[in-house]
């Protein structure tokens, strides 16, 4: 089988060291592996997939002997670097949101729309964390009933903010329950306490009221899903939970909804596992997604508010479907549709 050069750019931060866990794990076939971040960490040395690897700064140079590099540092980064990439024959998959309304850019979760990665132009977009998890869950329901629009909250764990999310969380709920002040406490990354908290400000606010995070969600369903009228309103929440986000989904169909057919379309997806047990207090929770490939969905209920209406409560490990394993399933997408490569 033929093998890959990797790089990954943002390889310090919290999705960078998912992506290499998920690369042993999943045997990638990378025949070598760049770890690229910031001048600040060039040099360090790093522990992974059976070998010690040296930090490097990421430079346009450093892509010029790469065949594929997974960025997870930042817009600003992708933005910097991403073309230089594609200019040296490296193709990008990138998980910021530098990208992903670009006409010419794939926007893609391999369950749900693998076919565009065909058409890549040498960057692909990973989604939004949440909307990948929430789409999870909602297109299998599409499928099967035509999906109108949708309304969700998100309830979004520390880590979705960075490496120095559950630094903050840990150091607030460290002062909250002893009442002493943390020595050489770093600065929150979240602009209130999330320690016992919760906070419905994720991203920053634009001039209608909602916030970006929030108008991720309508734009990327409405991409990934083709639907490019879909009516979304969504609210997006921080919450004092380390890893995996939660949402609440209340969608509205054209055809008539039924429970069964709905419970078999959802146990049946590839990625995605159903969890619900009436009465026995089983439902998708955070705590038990984390760490897990499978999104899970439950608390499935016929819409009392809608015509054609079905309430579902999904969960997913927002570092890796929502940001590392959604990027290595694309790389492993394109290697077998033979597309890993720049194609124009
Ligand atoms: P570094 O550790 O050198 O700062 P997180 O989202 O967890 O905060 O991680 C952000 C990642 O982006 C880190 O790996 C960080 O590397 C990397 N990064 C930040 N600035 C740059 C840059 N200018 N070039 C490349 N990588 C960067």
């Amino acid at each position: 089988m033929k093998k890959f050069k990797l790089g990954i750019v943002g390889a310090t931060g919290a999705v960078g060291q998912e992506i290499l866990k998920l690369l042993e794990k999943r045997e990638f076939p990378a025949s070598e592996i760049k770890l690229l971040a910031s001048s600040r960490s060039a040099g360090t040395e790093v522990e992974a997939l059976g070998g010690v690897h040296k930090i490097e700064e990421t430079t346009p140079e450093s892509f010029s002997d790469l065949d594929v590099a997974i960025f997870s540092a930042g817009s600003d980064n992708s933005v910097k670097f991403a073309h230089e990439a594609v200019k040296r024959d490296c193709v990008v998959i990138d998980n910021s949101s530098a990208f992903r309304m670009d006409t010419s850019v794939p926007l893609v979760v391999p369950e749900i729309n693998a076919g565009d990665l065909e058409k890549h132009q040498g960057i692909i977009a990973n989604p939004n964390c949440s909307s990948a998890i929430a789409l999870m869950a909602i297109y299998p329901l599409h499928k099967r009933f035509g999906l109108k629009k949708f309304f969700a909250s998100t309830y979004q764990a520390v880590s979705g903010a960075g490496a120095m999310g559950p630094i903050s969380l840990d150091q607030e709920v460290t002062e909250m329950v002893t009442g002493a002040p943390v020595p050489n406490a770093m600065p929150s990354v979240f602009p209130h306490p999330i320690a016992f908290n919760l906070i419905p400000h994720v991203d920053q606010f634009r001039e209608d009221g909602y916030t970006k995070e929030e108008l991720k969600m309508r734009n990327e369903a409405r991409k990934i899903l083709s639907l490019p009228n879909l009516k979304v309103s969504c609210t997006c929440v921080r919450v004092p939970v380390y890893r995996a986000h939660s949402i609440s989904i209340n969608a509205e169909f054209s055809d008539p909804v039924n429970l069964p057919d709905a419970k078999k379309v959802l146990s049946s997806f590839n990625g995605l596992d159903f969890v619900e047990k009436v009465g026995e207090n089983v439902y998708p929770m955070p705590i038990y997604t984390s760490e897990k490939e499978n999104c899970q969905v439950g608390r499935l209920r016929v819409d009392h508010a809608s015509d054609n209406g079905l309430a579902f409560w999904v969960t997913g490990d927002q570092l890796w479907k929502g940001a590392a394993l959604n990027a290595i399933q694309i790389a492993e997408e394109m290697i077998r549709r033979n597309c890993l490569r720049k194609i124009f």
